[in-house]
């Protein structure tokens, strides 16, 4: 009878925690925030666990409570009441970057999302043509770049646009640069597809595109799923104009790009597990067909096998007690 061989090390505990390649730990997760002017009282975000619309006070508890949680990473979305179409004011997202640098100092690492779909009437990340059925990339980007600027200003350790016009990167390093903002990185969501999974985002945010335009879907500028090369060459690109970081998203349904890229450009790699994502993952929880802790750890798990230095999760904040309980 022949013995065992692959089975002697997968036969307990011990040995299976020593033979482990790939360990996900609470300091490699960014906390989405988002922050919505119009609120009196913060709302949960539909589909999500435990994630928040919050308002000024409520983010100030709400990142208090994180970092008693051990996470202290956190990209911040600011929803503005007002929308307009151009001429954009960013004050109230720059006011809260504020408060947040005032309140937690250096103990927090706050980037800041750089779009206009929250700003703007229609929802598209940037700047719409009078025909109402193109987004203009060189206004976009000079608005893009003054948010940025604005932002980093204010305190945010990292500027992280997610428009997908062509140039922002290289506009907005030299608005910094220009401004003595150095040492304020750009993550750039420089592989961001065109996709499905954003549903909750686009309620959080307040950003689903198509109200009162012809232009419907954000097809014309992120990339179509079925283009990996269009992906590699975006990113590329953003890494040649300056990047720090670049980012897959979303994650699970493109662990091959992710995976692809990051052998491919020796840059750090963020990945972006997306509202849609996580919304999956908790629908399963709730139809009582998986554990949450298991199946997010699973997830993780493979974002970092396929090359991800940092994972962007709406569950950052159950990270260290769910992948404990594993
Ligand atoms: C838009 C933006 C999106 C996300 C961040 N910024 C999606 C989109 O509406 O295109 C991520 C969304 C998610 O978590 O689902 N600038
Ligand atoms: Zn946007």
């Amino acid at each position: 009878m022949a013995g065992l061989s692959l089975r002697r090390t997968r036969l307990n505990p011990a040995i299976r925690e020593l033979t482990r390649e790939i360990r996900p730990v609470v300091g490699q997760f960014i906390q989405p925030l988002f922050v919505v002017e119009s609120l009196s009282e913060r709302e949960a975000v539909p589909g999500l666990n435990d994630v928040w619309r919050d308002t000024p006070e409520s983010l100030v508890q709400q990142v208090r409570a994180d970092l008693q949680k051990g996470v202290s990473k956190f990209l911040l979305f600011g929803v503005p009441a007002e929308k307009t179409t151009a001429n954009f004011d960013h004050s109230f997202t720059a006011a809260q970057i504020a408060r947040v640098r005032q309140e937690f100092s250096d103990d927090v690492w706050l980037a800041a999302d750089v779009c206009l779909c929250s700003s703007t009437t229609h929802g598209h990340c940037g700047i719409v043509n009078e025909q109402g059925d193109y987004v203009d990339n060189e206004d976009s980007v000079a608005a893009l770049a003054t948010a940025a600027l604005q932002y980093a200003q204010a305190g945010a350790d990292c500027v992280a646009p997610s428009d997908m016009m062509d140039g922002r990167v290289a506009a907005i390093r030299t608005q910094l640069d220009n401004a003595g903002l150095d040492r304020t990185l750009i993550m750039s969501y420089s592989a961001k597809f065109h996709s499905g999974f954003y549903g909750p985002f686009r309620v959080a945010a307040d950003s689903a595109p198509g109200d009162n335009i012809k232009l419907t879907d954000r097809a014309s500028y992120q990339i179509d799923p079925a283009r990996p090369s269009d992906a590699f060459l975006s990113s590329q690109r953003d890494a040649e104009e300056g990047a720090d970081i670049l980012m897959v998203k979303p994650g699970m349904p493109y662990l091959d790009v992710l995976a692809d890229l990051s052998a491919r450009i020796a840059k750090p790699w963020a990945v972006y597990q997306t509202s849609g994502e996580s919304a999956a993952l908790e629908l399963l929880t709730q139809a009582g067909l998986a554990r949450r802790e298991r199946i997010n750890a699973e997830a993780w798990t493979a974002f970092l096998r396929a090359g991800a230095a940092m994972i962007i999760s709406y569950d950052a904040r159950h990270a260290h007690d769910w992948l404990s309980s594993e």
